[in-house]
């Protein structure tokens, strides 16, 4: 009407090309692709579509149109081929403002989105691989998968705030490793929960309690996982992992290692209230941590995760080959090397 008429130029396309758009379009698409074209693990999509086709199965849901398998119920439908393709462009968003918020250099064995484009843009590009990922989801049109994979985003932010904070120096042992284990579900966990619950919500929204039993495994899965990440920050090297090693303390993160550590020497916990600002003592905890039997009590944990995670996989009925899939993946966690 009358008011677009005001809003609009009268020539919206001379105007846009006289601003170059096309151009910084295609600059916003070059960035924005540059972590997927990396590859990654594709951890997330793997997860979700394997639930998917384990609750199908569990089920006996017979797929109609499938995108992946053949026509079964082993087979996965376009909505939860969706979940696998939203998880991984989420994750990959946060990875993006993780990368600003920590400093990072590299990533996947090459630079990292701000070291090449800087801090303002990779602002912009995690944003829109945001808003792209929002418009897959409304496009499954279904109000209870759209919140549960909402929940993500919210509780990554969370992850990323609780992650700030610092346990004071009286705090004791049980607290610290219970605030440690609440920071890993928001900040890795709930990403794999909220898409093995979206992938069974997707089978049968009724079914409640199948659920909450892929629920339960991704978030088992997703603690064991990041409880692997914070144990190869201190053994594996940088060409392992394609980006630096050693970086949590630098950044001033105490994580189960260091945790662990601190019981047997008590003079970590001061450095861990600090952030291990002072000089060298980033460094120092590091050789303290080496010596202690806080890599040995983290990998008791990563255990005691993927088991459960496991076990869960152990009571859907039906055992497909995805399930063994998952059961597999779980147990694989504790001799993951990057
Ligand atoms: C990597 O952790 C980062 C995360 C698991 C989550 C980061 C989340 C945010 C920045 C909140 C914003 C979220 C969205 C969806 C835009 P890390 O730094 O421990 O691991 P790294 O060594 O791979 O960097
Ligand atoms: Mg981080
Ligand atoms: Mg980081």
């Amino acid at each position: 009407g009358d008011l677009l008429e005001e809003l609009l130029p009268s020539d919206p396309h001379a105007t846009l090309s006289s601003l170059r758009t096309s151009e910084l379009l295609e600059n916003l698409g070059e960035m924005t692709k540059y972590y997927f074209q990396q590859g990654g693990k594709m951890l997330r999509p793997t997860i979700a579509l394997l639930m998917a086709s384990a609750c199908n199965s569990a089920t006996q849901r017979t797929i109609e149109h499938p995108v992946v398998g053949s026509r079964s119920h082993a087979a996965v439908c376009q909505n939860q081929y969706k979940i696998g393709m939203i998880a991984e462009m989420i994750h990959t968003a946060s990875l993006v403002h993780d990368d600003v918020i920590d400093e990072a250099t590299a990533r996947r064995g090459n630079a990292s989105v701000n070291a090449v484009w800087g801090n303002k843009m990779s602002v912009l590009v995690g944003d829109y691989i945001l808003a792209r990922a929002t418009q897959v989801l409304c496009s499954i049109g279904r109000p209870y998968v759209i919140s549960t994979m909402a929940r993500i985003i919210q509780d990554l932010v969370v992850g990323e705030f609780l992650q700030t904070t610092t346990a004071p120096k009286d705090e004791g042992m049980d607290r610290r490793i219970e605030e440690y284990i609440k920071k890993t579900y928001h900040k890795t966990a709930s990403l794999f929960a909220n898409s093995c619950k979206s992938a069974a919500i997707l089978t049968d929204e009724n079914d409640k309690k199948l659920h909450s039993l892929a629920f339960e495994y991704g978030r088992n899965l997703g603690i064991a996982f990041q409880l692997v990440d914070d144990t190869l920050d201190f053994v594996a090297t940088s060409d392992e992992l394609g980006k630096p090693v050693a970086a949590d303390l630098k950044l001033g993160l105490a994580t189960g290692p260091v945790i662990f550590a601190s019981v047997e020497y008590p003079e970590l916990r001061e450095m861990i209230a600090g952030k291990f600002s002072g000089a060298g003592e980033a460094e120092k905890a590091r050789e303290i941590v080496l010596n202690s039997n806080g890599l040995k009590r983290t990998r008791e944990l990563i255990d005691r995760y993927s088991h459960d995670a496991a076990r869960l996989i152990g009571q859907l009925p039906n055992r497909s080959e995805a399930s063994e899939k998952l059961i597999e993946i779980a147990l694989a966690q504790a001799e993951r090397k990057y």
